[in-house]
């Protein structure tokens, strides 16, 4: 027979135990543009379908520049979102302010340190605890461009080498399109910087100059070819591109006005956003000269130290959800990346993400694996920020020498 009242109090145990793990998730990121916002969308689903409320911080600006100003002071007012997007040595210059949560006991029970690559795991940790979630590996060195631009402009092959580039970007420049789609921000600079630098001096030379910041590596005759290249490509830029969102310049490849981008494959989430599919409407390849080598820029969530439980339970429900097999699906398709999580099923995804997810292993056997430092993965913010603005100044000012450029590059590096 029913017993009513044992009844009543498991409804009223159920109904409590629900009220007391749901809590809110404050989330910076700076994830706005068509792709981007689908995907953090998954996230906010996923969270709300777990009974918490997602209170979103979302601050554009591609790269996150802007989004780390705005953190920086909500964490100096001691009101720190749930979890941020922040990423490589950046994670370990929080946790050693003593802002950020330990997640140890949510790893442990979802077993990350079996589901990640060491290398990644390494980032996530702060003095061996972790202390941020990985979210996905995007590639930085692809250079995606419009199958119909290049028919029209009678370019037969994708180019290998940066002279084939330019003699494929003349061509399209005769029939009257823009060879390169650009947006003029440091960061977007300094995306096409790096693949000038992997492609022209190779994975050595890359990892000497822009992750050792070795001296002798940055004044090198192979730097000031780079700079070279680099300054070549700007010709073929159109002139509005200053201060162009990187998305916008995407638009121009999709949209068929221009012929190719130098762009992290975020940029596919704007490509299938639009309803484009890889190998018919779009290419991507490696940049120029970088097809043995693979950049990579793993998207992270740093968790920060909360007084209420509630919030809490609902941040470890954060931190397990994004290391999920459903997340790690859903948003990797839509963001144009592919899983952190190692053995996921990669069925759904498109031939780019599978390339991409073969090359990360293939390069990382031949020393190919590099951290893109356009993305906070290679260097500390400060040398970073340094090193992008000399970049931009020598991309900005046709005036300055290569030689002048080289020096200036050379010194920001040395920033402490
Ligand atoms: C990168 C970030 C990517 C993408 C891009 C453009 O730094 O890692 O996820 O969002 O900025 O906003």
């Amino acid at each position: 027979m029913l017993n009513l009242s044992k009844l009543a109090t498991a409804v009223a145990l159920v109904v409590a135990g629900t009220a007391a793990l749901a809590g809110e998730v404050e989330v910076l990121h700076w994830w706005t543009s068509g792709g981007e916002a689908k995907s953090v969308g998954e996230l906010k689903k996923i969270m709300q379908s777990k009974g918490h409320t997602w209170k979103d911080f979302a601050v554009a600006g591609g790269g996150g520049d802007n989004a780390m100003t705005v953190l920086k002071s909500r964490v100096v007012s001691g009101n720190p979102p749930a979890a941020a997007q922040i990423k490589g040595p950046g994670i370990q210059e929080w946790a050693a302010e003593g802002v950020l949560a330990n997640l140890d006991s949510v790893a442990a029970a979802e077993k990350w340190d079996s589901l990640l690559p060491k290398v990644v795991a390494d980032v996530m940790k702060y003095k061996g605890n972790y202390v941020a979630a990985p979210v996905n590996v995007h590639r930085v060195n692809w250079m995606w461009a419009n199958e119909a631009v290049l028919k029209k402009a009678g370019v037969k092959a994708v180019p290998k080498t940066w002279p084939e580039f330019f003699a494929a970007a003349d061509k399209v420049k005769k029939i009257g399109l823009i060879p390169v789609a650009h947006g003029g921000q440091n960061w977007q600079d300094f995306t096409t910087f790096e693949d000038v630098v992997l492609g022209v001096g190779g994975a050595k030379f890359y990892s000497d100059a822009l992750v050792k910041l070795d001296q002798k590596a940055l004044t090198s005759d192979t730097m000031k070819k780079s700079l070279e290249t680099f300054r070549k490509i700007k010709s073929y830029t159109d002139p509005a591109s200053p201060g162009r969102d990187w998305n916008l310049a995407t638009a121009m490849v999709i949209q068929e006005k221009a012929a190719f981008q130098f762009m992290g494959d975020w940029a596919k989430g704007e490509f299938t956003a639009a309803g484009k599919v890889p190998g018919k409407d779009y290419i991507c390849a490696a940049a120029p000269g970088t097809d043995k080598a693979y950049t990579f820029n793993v998207d992270s969530f740093a968790m920060f130290k909360l007084k209420d439980p509630t919030a809490q339970k609902a941040q470890a429900d954060l931190a397990a959800a994004i290391m999920g097999t459903e997340f790690q699906e859903i948003f990797n398709l839509n963001k144009g990346s592919i899983p952190v999580r190692l053995g996921m099923d990669m069925a759904k995804f498109d031939d780019c993400a599978k390339a991409s997810a073969k090359d990360f292993v293939d390069t990382a056997k031949i020393n190919g694996l590099l951290p893109s430092i356009a993305h906070g993965m290679a260097v500390r913010p400060a040398a970073e920020g340094a090193i992008k603005d000399a970049v931009s100044q020598f991309w900005n000012d046709d005036k300055i020498s290569v030689a002048d450029g080289v020096k200036n590059i050379a010194k920001a590096a040395a920033t402490k």
